[in-house]
């Protein structure tokens, strides 16, 4: 249970990644150039991505034998193991997640469509970098030992 959830948690991060950055992209020139109609399909993707890992990533919170660990030997906030695990992780994880979809609900309710590709942009350009700076890579002292997917 804790190691299949855990390697879709893992490998989902690219492709949440991947429609993040196609997201932005296209958000940047649809902001652009408002005349393009359609919907915000790769935004529509990422939101998707980024709501399942929320869902994966509690269950994973619950199960985790290292959350376990880290809970059951306290002091979870003098190390920074634990505290990122325990703590960071989650809350940065989720703050992205909200920002993303206000970004979505608010740019879906936009009149015009520079206001919502704008609202797109913006709110997915901030959930990108709150969620780069929480993941942890293996070369950061919290992912050590972690791989790459
Ligand atoms: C704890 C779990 C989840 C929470 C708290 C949550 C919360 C939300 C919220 C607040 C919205 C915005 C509604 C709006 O203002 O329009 C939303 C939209 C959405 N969620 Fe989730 N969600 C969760 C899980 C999921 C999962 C697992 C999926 C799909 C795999 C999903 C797919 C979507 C989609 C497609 C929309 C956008 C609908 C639209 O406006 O077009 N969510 N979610
Ligand atoms: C976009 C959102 C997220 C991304 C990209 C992400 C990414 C990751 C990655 C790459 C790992 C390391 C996987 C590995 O070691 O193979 C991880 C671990 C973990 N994530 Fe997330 N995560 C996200 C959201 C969340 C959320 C919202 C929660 C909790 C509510 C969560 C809970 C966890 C836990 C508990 C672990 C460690 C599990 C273990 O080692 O046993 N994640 N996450």
């Amino acid at each position: 249970m804790h190691t299949g959830l855990l390697h879709a948690h893992s490998a989902l991060r690219w492709l949440g990644l991947f429609f993040l950055v196609a997201a932005i992209i296209d958000s940047g020139i649809r902001m652009k150039r408002p005349m393009k109609e359609g919907a915000p399909k790769f935004a529509l993707f990422a939101l998707i991505i980024t709501h399942t890992q929320l869902i994966l990533g509690l269950l994973l919170y619950f199960v985790s034998p290292t959350v376990k660990g880290f809970m059951a030997a306290g002091e979870v906030m003098k190390n920074s193991v634990a505290r990122f695990f325990v703590v960071e992780h989650l809350a940065m994880m989720i703050l992205a997640i909200i920002v993303l979809t206000i970004g979505y609900s608010k740019g879906k309710r936009a009149e015009d469509q520079a206001t919502k590709h704008r609202r797109i942009f913006v709110a997915y350009l901030i959930a990108l970098i709150i969620i780069l700076i929480s993941i942890p890579w293996p070369f950061r002292e919290v992912g050590a030992g972690r791989g790459w997917f």
